[in-house]
């Protein structure tokens, strides 16, 4: 029989290979223990690191350092093992020394981005920290020194690609899109900001950013009141919210990313006593009484519900000046989920449902005629035609943009010849362009 040794060395790096880090630490442990400046310590450091444990792994590289210190490996890992550690100048520090002995080092310069990155990270971090602790005070006595430069650095950074999500990078967002930082200051609400990023209330103002950073706006149909910050994170410079339907004293919310309702753990009567760049009035507008005009006047999701649609744009004309702006997005009715029930995408759809199936596959269009008066469809949505809404539009408003945007692939697919006709079995002259069209993006100016 004969006996095969297998070398300790080698079967590590094979279990480095397969990133399998427990069983690498396990095979380089006794190795290290017998020869902590031997090669081994620099793969069991690696482990460490991969594993999460970046201060063992930092005395195992640092030994072996000490005794071959021009070993390039050696100083990248010490410089990744740093990183991890938030020890961003030793990592830098170790990263340039890589580069001196490699000048061409492949992994290198992505590093020292990362370090960038990171260096970058935790200084927004500990101003955030800093402006979260004096926010409530500044309030009432002004804001210190140190806070107004704390702002003023925040101001200046730029914030992530995932501003809409990302708690931090919203704050950066909310004073980088700032033009006053004393007024940023005065209705900074920390809470706000994180419920604006998990309820996904940033993404909407940030589609239209061009059209209200810097701007009065004036959301009409605003919902429940908690759209406000979102709109201020995006840089407006003051928010009025209007809705009939808004109840001031309640903190239910719908939390859009989880199309879910839930409690947003403050009121809109308490948003705007707090926050002097945000005004929530429960009104139609129809109804208000404004004297003053807005810059801009966005209406998200509301044209498809306006019973009076002529009424209402006719009357917005009243709150704009020459170059005042109108931004509406419109949910167009007769693509396959504009009658706003369930469901609302063909991956929820269960045919057995009979809600379901008395709407899916644009049912809901042929259903009309058989629906009694006080059903939503007939009472909540205006069932436009999309030629129509662009017509009234242009009776009051010069059109600059008007996006037709397309429903997903997967409800196109759905859209065959026999929908089609079955379709125009209730409305003949339907187009196919008008069963795909998800939304409407509008960008419109008053009439001289
Ligand atoms: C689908 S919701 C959209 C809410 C919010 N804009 C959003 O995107 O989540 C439509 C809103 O329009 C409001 N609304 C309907 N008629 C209105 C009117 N005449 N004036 C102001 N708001 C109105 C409703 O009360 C409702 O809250």
């Amino acid at each position: 029989m004969t006996e095969t040794t297998v070398d300790p060395m080698a079967a590590a790096k094979a279990a480095i290979a397969d990133k399998n880090w427990t069983e690498a630490r396990r095979l380089l442990a006794p190795l290290v223990a017998e020869n902590p400046r031997g090669a081994a310590a620099v793969l069991l450091a690696r482990s460490e690191l991969e594993l999460g444990r970046p201060e063992v792994a930092a005395p195992l590289v640092a030994a072996f350092k000490a005794w071959r210190p021009r070993h390039v490996g050696a100083r990248v890992l010490g410089a990744r093992i740093h990183l991890a550690s938030g020890s961003f100048d030793e990592a830098e520090s170790e990263a340039r020394a890589a580069l001196e002995l490699e000048p061409d080092h492949p992994a290198v310069p992505r590093l020292l981005e990362r370090i960038a990155a990171g260096r970058a990270a935790a200084e927004s971090e500990r101003l955030v920290r800093l402006v979260d602790a004096q926010h409530v005070r500044a309030r009432r006595e002004g804001p210190t020194r140190e806070l107004l430069a704390a702002a003023r650095t925040l101001q200046r950074m730029r914030p992530g690609p995932d501003w809409t999500r990302d708690r931090l990078q919203a704050t950066i967002a909310y004073f980088h899109h700032a033009s006053d930082l004393r007024a940023a200051l005065r209705n900074y609400d920390p809470h706000l900001i994180d419920i604006s990023t998990r309820f996904d209330y940033i993404a909407w103002p940030r589609r239209i950013q061009q059209y209200v950073r810097g701007r009065s706006v004036l959301d009409v149909g605003c919902g429940f009141g908690g759209y406000g910050m979102g709109f201020l994170i995006a840089g407006t410079k003051s928010y009025t919210g209007l809705d009939p339907a808004m109840e001031l004293d309640s903190s239910r919310a719908k939390n859009k990313r989880v199309r879910k309702w839930e409690d947003m753990g403050v009121t809109p009567r308490q948003i705007a006593e707090a926050l002097p760049a945000i005004r929530l009035l429960q009104s139609s507008s129809e109804d208000t009484t404004f004297e003053e005009t807005f810059d801009t006047i966005a209406l998200h999701n509301v044209t498809e519900h306006l019973m009076s649609l002529d009424e209402v744009l006719r009357g917005l004309t009243r709150l704009c000046r020459r170059d005042s702006v109108v931004v509406f997005h419109h949910h167009n009715y007769y693509c396959w989920n504009g009658h706003h029930l369930a469901p609302n995408q063909p991956a929820q759809l269960d045919e057995s449902d009979p809600r379901h199936q008395q709407v899916y596959d644009w049912r809901h269009i042929d259903l009309v005629p058989d629906l009694p008066e006080d059903h939503y469809i007939r009472t909540n949505l205006n069932r436009v035609r999309l030629d129509e809404l662009r017509e009234v539009t242009e009776r009051y408003y010069e059109i600059e943009r008007w996006d037709e945007v397309p429903s997903s692939p997967e409800t196109l697919e759905r859209l065959t010849p026999q929908v089609l006709d079955r379709v125009r079995g209730t409305v003949p002259d339907i187009t196919e362009r008008e069963l795909s069209v998800n939304a409407v993006l509008a960008v419109a100016r008053p009439k001289r």
